[in-house]
Formats: structure tokens, C-alpha cells, sequence
């Protein structure tokens, strides 16, 4: 099962992304978390620390790694085709909560086309995770999804769009769904994150229904959440009902996607 998690900058996707990995991990999943954010946290949701997080080299940085896939003996000319499938066992790191990570870094110009040997790198690979691994593979996106890329989308079966009751982050979320639509991503919602009051669910809800979007979740706001960020402690099911919340989505997408 393949998860893409997107929205509009600081509302939860990371903190999503995160905690559904670590839910399929502890029901007994393999899973591999893919951070394609260019201020890459998912490693301390994970429950990494800021100093192994830290040494974590993202793929698009690794020179080293680069050259050996796209080098060829003629400088200034890159090979287009190479094999990634050794990239995951080598590259990806394995984290407390028990998804192995893996940190592309920053992927920004890929939808322009862009064939730079770190882009035509990272494509391959995100390609091959979603296309060809068995594991549940779940990808922490910058707002937006254009760096799926054509043959990759598709493969995707789940995309969830994260957004709060603020009207901006609603009307992001809703171009982001009007994209996602035409981009042959076969399954599309959203996921109301934050949710203080039913004032707010209801904000949600309305604009929801309006746009013809369909929701899967509504994740509570939860001081635990913030509280955790702040002194690093794991959240701990049994008292965050944000994390609850996020188990009952994990279970409403594997009642829709079976692994
Ligand atoms: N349900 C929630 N209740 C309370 N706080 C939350 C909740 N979800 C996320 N947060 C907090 O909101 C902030 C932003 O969350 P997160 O980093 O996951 O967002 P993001 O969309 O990944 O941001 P960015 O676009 O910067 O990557 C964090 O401080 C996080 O702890
Ligand atoms: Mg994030």
C-alpha cells in the first residue's frame, strides 16, 4: 500500500505521515517512510534525535551516491537509466518507532522537467518504491504533488490531503485534490487535522461538502502533540486521542486498500 500525505505548509503532515508509519509498523507491517520535504522532520516524529536526524544525508546531497548512479566517464554527461533498488537497504535509516526512513531532500524543480543527475535520481528511486516494493511505503510531501511525476502517480493509492478549518488552508487543499484528480492518483481525501471545537469540524465539513471532497478523518487538536515537540517524549496512544484518531484512519484505509 502506497500513502502519499500532502496540504498546505505546518498543518500536520508530517506529524500524519509519522504516526500512520509508526501505527503499521507496531500492527506488525513492514514500512518504509519517505520524507520528500525539504525541512525534513519526519526523522524526530520517528523518535530520532535531533543529532542522529541530523547526520541523516538526504539522497539529493549525497554526492557520492549521485556520481556513482548518474557518472559517466564524459564530464557533464549523466546516465539516464541505473538500477536504485540497492539504494533502500544501503540508504534508508531504521528508526525507534520501526519504519526504516529514508530522507530525499529537496526535490522543488522535478515538475519543471528538470533531468539534473540529483532529480533524475530521487524520480527513480520514489518510482521504484511506489511502483515496485511490497512494504507500505509512506511519503511525507511538500504542499503540492507535481513531483510524483508522470508513472508514479498512478501507483499511489491513497492520497491524503491535510488541511484545518482556516479557510486557506481549505482552499489549498482543494486545488490540491483538483490536481491530484487530474493526475490519475486513483484515491483522494481529505483529512481534517487540528480540530479544536465543532465550530470548526463544521467549518470543514461545509467546505468539504461544497467542493464535492470526500473526508476520511478528523484528527482532534491535542496539546499532547505540541507538548511532545517540545520535550521529545513519544506521544503515547492510550492518552493522545490525536494519535487514537490516526490509528482509526489507519484502519479505515486498510479496510479500503488491503496490504
Ligand atoms: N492534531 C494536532 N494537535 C496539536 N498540534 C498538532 C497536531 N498536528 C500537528 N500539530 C503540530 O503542528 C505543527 C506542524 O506540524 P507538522 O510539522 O507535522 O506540519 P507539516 O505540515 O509537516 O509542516 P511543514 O509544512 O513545515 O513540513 C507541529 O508543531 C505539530 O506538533
Ligand atoms: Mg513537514
Amino acid at each position: 500500500m502506497k500513502i502519499a500525505v500532502s496540504g498546505k505548509g505546518g498543518l500536520g503532515k508530517t506529524f500524519i505521515a509519522g504516526s500512520l508509519a509508526a501505527y503499521y509498523a507496531r500492527h506488525g507491517h513492514p514500512v518504509i517512510a519517505i520524507d520528500t520535504d525539504p525541512s525534513p522532520n519526519l526523522a524526530m516524529t520517528l523518535g530520532l534525535s535531533v543529532e542522529e536526524a541530523a547526520r541523516i544525508v538526504p539522497i539529493a546531497e549525497d554526492e557520492h551516491l549521485i556520481k556513482l548512479k548518474t557518472g559517466t566517464e564524459f564530464p557533464g554527461v549523466f546516465r539516464l537509466t541505473f538500477s536504485v533498488d540497492d539504494i533502500i537497504e544501503k540508504y534508508s535509516s531504521p528508526t525507534p518507532a520501526g519504519p526504516a526512513l529514508m530522507v530525499m531532500g529537496t526535490v522543488r524543480s522535478m515538475g519543471a522537467g528538470c533531468t539534473c543527475p540529483a532529480n533524475s535520481l530521487v524520480k527513480a528511486l520514489l518510482r521504484h518504491l511506489v511502483v515496485e516494493r511490497d512494504e507500505v511505503v509512506i511519503l511525507d510531501m511538500e504542499a503540492g504533488i507535481e513531483h510524483l511525476g508522470r508513472g508514479t502517480a498512478e501507483h499511489v493509492d491513497l492520497l491524503l490531503v491535510i488541511a484545518d478549518a482556516n479557510r486557506k488552508s481549505l482552499e489549498i487543499s482543494a486545488t490540491i485534490c483538483r490536481l491530484a484528480a487530474n493526475s490519475a492518483i486513483k484515491k483522494v481525501f481529505l483529512v481534517g487535522n487540528r480540530i479544536a471545537d465543532s465550530r470548526q469540524e463544521t467549518a470543514v465539513r461545509t467546505f468539504a461538502e461544497t467542493h464535492g471532497i470526500v473526508i476520511l478523518a478528523m484528527i482532534p487538536f491535542d496539546p499532547l502533540v505540541a507538548d511532545t515537540g517540545m520535550t521529545g517524549n513519544p506521544l503515547d496512544e492510550a492518552t493522545s486521542p490525536a494519535l487514537q484518531a490516526i490509528g482509526s484512519l489507519a484502519e479505515t484505509i486498510l479496510a479500503m486498500s488491503p496490504i
